[in-house]
């Protein structure tokens, strides 16, 4: 199948027969990041598009216990629902998850997602963006890895007033 990342159907596709796959840097490369936010363990942690990637279940190894890993492929869902069965997993968009309520993270690690859902247009990274800032509790991080230098500019729409750490 061509690659389109914008199409659920090419995920989906690729989650069949694709078992582990971490995009861009695996835990251990952000792990600095994580770690200089001085979060506790017991914090609220959102992985959004998580994939098939071992940042989940890498943060679990490391203490953090309270994590939920969202992605809209059901396909991938289970099967990390089946192999991690410690973890959280959900079908969901992320670019609205009413189900949960405002401030319900501390912490929302993006690795790659937001450089996806680019390929899908500027509505959807900008609902995406917004719909994380309502999610993030007060002082709450969202770290965004992306190929991508241009992502903050995404992120700094006038519904949202992000404080930029590092880029
Ligand atoms: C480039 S992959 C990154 C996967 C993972 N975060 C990693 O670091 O390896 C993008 C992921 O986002 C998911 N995705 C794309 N659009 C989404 C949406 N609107 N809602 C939920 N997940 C989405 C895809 O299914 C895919 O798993």
């Amino acid at each position: 199948m061509k690659r389109n990342y914008s199409s659920q159907e090419y995920w989906d596709s690729r989650y069949t027969h694709e078992e582990s796959y971490d995009w861009l840097h695996t835990y251990d490369d952000i792990k600095p990041f994580i770690e200089s936010s001085k979060m506790e363990h017991q914090m609220r942690v959102l992985v959004p598009g998580c994939g098939n990637s071992e940042l989940s279940n890498d943060l679990y190894n490391e203490g953090y216990t309270n994590i939920t890993s969202i992605d809209y492929s059901s396909v991938v869902v289970d099967a990390m629902n089946k192999k991690y069965g410690h973890l959280k997993y959900e079908v969901g968009d992320v670019t609205n998850l009413s189900t949960y309520e405002s401030g319900s993270f501390d912490l929302i690690i993006d690795k790659s997602t937001l450089d996806c859902l680019a390929n899908v247009g500027e509505d959807t990274t900008v609902r995406y963006a917004e719909e994380m800032y309502r999610l993030l509790s007060n002082g709450g991080i969202f770290v965004v890895v992306s190929y991508s230098n241009f992502r903050s500019e995404t992120l700094m729409r006038e519904n949202t007033m992000w404080e930029v750490l590092s880029e």
